[in-house]
């Protein structure tokens, strides 16, 4: 099992207000897996992909990555699993400033202290249209070209599990297309799982198992 949530809850207090941003979800990846989460604006995808990848905390329940229990792990245990694990796109992607495209896609090699895997850096930059670009810092890119240079870094080290947060949103049809694509293409070459969230109902279709997050409640589609 990649991972296991049961009864996930979650709420942010802000002063004596408590907002409930979801309540009671439930999910699991396997192997190959992957998954898509719609829902609207506001309605927690961020949060909740926040907390599957140990970069937030529920309330309550329970949540298994490589089969263990994460509120058993260290600090440091954490750390490790976060890196040796698990791939992030974020929403806002945090590219480290200082550092050009290719040097942030070579980050995880060398966090996780194996060599610069310069090949695949090259052709997963080259297959998503931006090796032309490779040498730009950050702020000489686009949005859509830095969100695709955080893609390529969260697939650089093969991690079990890849969570991506609305990774086409600043992308037009065709890169949209193209992203989805490599998602699908790893996903099948490699056995990556994706946990993928989206406003967009062309790329929740491609989910082998398609969950929909609205007023506090993940259901799986498939299964209504
Ligand atoms: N730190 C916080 N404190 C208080 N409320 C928060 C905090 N972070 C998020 N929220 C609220 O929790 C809810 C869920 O936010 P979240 O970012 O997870 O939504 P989302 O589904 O990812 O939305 P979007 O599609 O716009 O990215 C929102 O209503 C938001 O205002
Ligand atoms: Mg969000």
């Amino acid at each position: 099992m990649i991972l296991s949530a049961k009864n996930l809850s979650k709420s942010y207090r802000n002063g004596t207000k408590k907002l409930s941003v979801f309540k009671d979800v439930s999910m699991e990846v396997k192997r190959g897996d992957l998954i898509t989460i719609m829902g609207p604006s506001g309605a927690g995808k961020s949060t909740l992909l926040n907390i599957l990848g140990t970069l937030d905390r529920s309330d309550s329940g329970i949540l298994i990555l490589d089969d263990q229990n994460i509120d058993a792990l260290t600090n440091n245990q954490l750390a490790h699993l976060r890196n040796s694990f698990l791939g992030f796109v974020f929403q806002f992607h945090h590219l480290l400033p200082e550092f050009t495209a290719f040097e942030n896609v070579l980050l995880p090699n060398q966090i996780a202290g194996k060599k610069d895997n310069i090949q695949k850096a090259e052709e997963l930059l080259n297959y998503i249209g931006i090796i032309d670009r490779k040498d730009h810092y950050p702020f000489q890119l686009s949005g859509g070209e830095r969100l695709r240079v955080a893609v390529v870094r969260a697939l650089m080290n093969e991690t079990k599990l890849v969570l991506a947060d609305e990774p086409t949103g600043n992308l037009d049809l065709e890169n949209a297309n193209r992203l989805i694509g490599l998602f699908q293409k790893i996903n099948t070459e490699f056995k990556q799982a994706f946990v993928i969230t989206t406003h967009n109902s062309e790329v929740a279709s491609i989910g082998n198992k398609q969950f929909y997050l609205e007023n506090g409640t993940l259901s799986q589609l498939d299964s209504i």
